[in-house]
């Protein structure tokens, strides 16, 4: 392969990913294609910006004659299709940016992958397992495309999609057409569904570094019902080191759940950051549980995620590389240190979006 696009590569999860492509792979041209909305900052790529095998180019994914012009510079091989909108308060708000970008764009994208490669519809997935790859399109997603568990159980790569916002639904019907375009056309693909992510460069809207930059700056922790939502969280530079192992090592068609089997309530999440947050800011223990508020709960919210993220170990033998408290202490040491940027992402359109999500 010599040319990869990366959609969403200035995002959250994005930014690691091109970083992970960049420094592994000085032979191949990594293109990161970024509409740089609210959450995407090339500030987060500053490290790599000057590597020979970078560029970037600016582009929404629901404008195809834009996209066309990046096809048409750099003919890629292979696509990592990260942009989103990713935050499912904003799905509840605006479903419709969600159906534009998360949808259409990622049709988009499948569109012109169907344009220029040369796709066979006998190579439909299984039936040429053993045939080299040239091309590929690697869909990242989400596990809230399985809706919500119970107390007990986990997500695996056969349990049906029963997304319930319009963020999740969005991304299931991305999945959809993903799998539809290797069916009916010979799509080269592969998918993997992730639990959520935590550490540098999240932004500040999602529950951790929300809460994060609120002790820093003594303001309200906001819990959203009564905080007993259960999330499994992954260190995102393990994402990262996943995708890259998925999209060398795996075969077109799987599908891969990636977790690190790290279930939290919400609530004792938030004592665990405010313990080891006052520590790192030399607050007496507990000062900033005085923080905590319980607000409004977001409507429809799922109440428990859990990945299974047994296939990909046993398959590719991934596992992630820190455990929860060092990737949560590397995060908090990430964002002490990282307060410009901080300020930066939480200035201008967020601070109406903060202003108008918990004081209105
Ligand atoms: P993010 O919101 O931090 O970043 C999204 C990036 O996409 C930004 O750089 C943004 O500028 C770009 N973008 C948005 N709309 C665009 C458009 N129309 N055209 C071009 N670029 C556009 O998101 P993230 O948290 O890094 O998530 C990245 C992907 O991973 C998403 O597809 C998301 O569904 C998926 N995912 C996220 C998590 C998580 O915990 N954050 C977990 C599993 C899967
Ligand atoms: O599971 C993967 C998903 O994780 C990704 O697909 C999404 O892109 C990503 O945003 C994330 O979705 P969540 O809704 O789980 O993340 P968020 O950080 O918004 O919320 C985590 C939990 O915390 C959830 O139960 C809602 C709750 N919450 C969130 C916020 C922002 C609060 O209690 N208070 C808050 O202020």
């Amino acid at each position: 392969m010599k040319n990869i696009i990366i959609t969403g590569g200035a995002g959250f999860i994005g930014s690691h990913v091109v970083r992970e492509f960049v420094l592994q792979h000085p032979e191949i041209t990594i293109i990161n294609l970024d509409a740089l909305t609210y959450a995407g900052n090339l500030e987060n790529l500053k490290d790599i910006e000057k590597y020979p095998n970078y560029r970037f180019e600016k582009a929404d994914i629901t404008d195809i004659e834009a996209l066309r012009r990046i096809f048409e510079k750099y003919h890629p091989d292979a696509v990592i299709h990260l942009a989103a909108e990713s935050h499912v308060d904003r799905s509840i708000t605006d479903p419709m940016a969600f159906i534009n970008t998360n949808v259409n764009g990622t049709a988009n994208l499948l569109n012109l992958c169907k344009e220029f490669w040369d796709l066979n519809p006998e190579h439909t997935h299984g039936r040429f397992p053993n045939k080299p790859r040239k091309n590929l399109f690697y869909h990242v997603s989400t596990d809230e495309v399985y809706g919500s568990l119970g107390e007990d159980g986990f997500f695996v790569e056969t349990t049906a999609y029963d997304p319930k916002s319009p963020y999740s639904a969005s991304k299931a019907a991305s999945d959809h057409m993903v799998r539809a375009y290797g069916n009916t056309y010979g799509l080269p693909y592969i998918i993997s569904n992730c639990s959520n992510n935590y550490g540098p460069n999240h932004f500040p809207e999602k529950l951790i570094p929300l809460c994060l930059f609120n002790i820093i700056h003594e303001r309200p922790l906001p819990i959203y019902g009564d905080g007993k939502y259960t999330r499994d969280w992954l260190y995102v530079i393990d994402h990262a080191r996943a995708i890259h192992q998925i999209f060398f090592e795996a075969k077109t068609g799987k599908t891969y759940n990636i977790g690190g089997f790290n279930e939290w309530q919400n609530i004792d999440l938030i004592h665990e950051l405010i313990r080891q947050m006052d520590a790192k800011l030399g607050r007496p223990e507990g000062y900033s549980q005085k923080l905590i508020t319980f607000v409004k709960d977001r409507p429809g919210h799922d109440k428990r995620y859990a990945i299974d993220a047994t296939k990909l170990n046993q398959e590719l033998s991934w596992k992630p590389s820190v455990t929860f408290e060092e990737g949560l202490a590397k995060t908090i040491e990430w964002y002490l240190e990282n307060q410009e940027w901080l300020n930066n992402v939480t200035s201008g359109e967020y601070q109406k979006y903060y202003e108008k999500q918990y004081h209105s």
